[in-house]
């Protein structure tokens, strides 16, 4: 299992630090959440901010856009460093443009889907994508429960991924722990998304290493 803490848990007054941190910490990605207050009820920041701390780690920056209208943005994030750039499927841009645009720019891509959605509808893009994520937690906020309901749409992709022999990253992000990254594992997830369970332990890198721990 690939580890992602959420920066959105960190001390922003220390970012890039942060960022440091985490990688010290054994992170394999560093999961950047950027919020508009419109698709989502909550703001954070964005690639002006982004791109001051893409110096702090040389790890793959995940950049996971909740934003109505990210064709709008895609090549500020480019050009800000991001690695993977995700955006939700219910977002208001053209899929398939914005799909066709971080490609162009050699980034890898992804779509997102809320809990609310079934995985069905990122079906016809998965010959396009690098990643989907599954969110386990209504998008927009830290330290929520995870939905365990939400698994059986990382089974049903992971049989449709086999199904069509295609290689994508399945994420799965919101409310993970020690207590269930196992079964995120056993559904098919290859990268954690953990924001709470990472910031607030003692020591970062005993979180981070006791959940890879778990899954393998
Ligand atoms: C929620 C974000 C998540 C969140 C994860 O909208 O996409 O990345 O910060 O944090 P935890 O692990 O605390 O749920
Ligand atoms: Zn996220």
């Amino acid at each position: 299992m690939l580890i992602a803490p959420s920066l959105l848990s960190c001390d922003f007054s220390r970012f890039g630090e942060e960022i440091k941190r985490m990688d010290k910490a054994g992170a394999d990605y560093m999961h950047l959440d950027v919020m508009d207050g419109h698709f989502v009820p909550n703001i954070t920041f964005g690639a002006p901010v982004m791109k001051y701390v893409r110096s702090f780690s040389d790890k793959t920056f995940d950049v996971h856009l909740m934003i109505s209208e990210p064709l709008r943005y895609i090549d500020d994030f480019c050009d800000a460093g991001a690695d993977v750039i995700t955006f939700h499927v219910e977002c208001d841009s053209d899929i398939n443009a914005t799909l066709d645009k971080i490609k162009s720019r050699g980034v890898k891509s992804g779509l997102v889907v809320k809990p609310k959605t079934p995985v069905e509808s990122v079906f016809p893009y998965l010959d396009k994508v690098d990643m989907i994520l599954i969110m386990t937690v209504e998008p927009g906020f830290g330290g929520q429960s995870f939905m365990a309901d939400m698994l059986p749409k990382v089974s049903a992709l992971r049989a449709e991924l086999s199904r069509r022999g295609l290689d994508v990253l399945i994420e799965a992000d919101g409310g993970i722990g020690a207590g269930n990254i196992k079964a995120c594992a056993d559904a098919g997830v290859d990268v954690a998304v953990a924001g709470t369970a990472v910031f607030k332990a003692d020591d970062p890198a005993a979180a981070i290493a006791q959940l890879k721990d778990i899954c393998a």
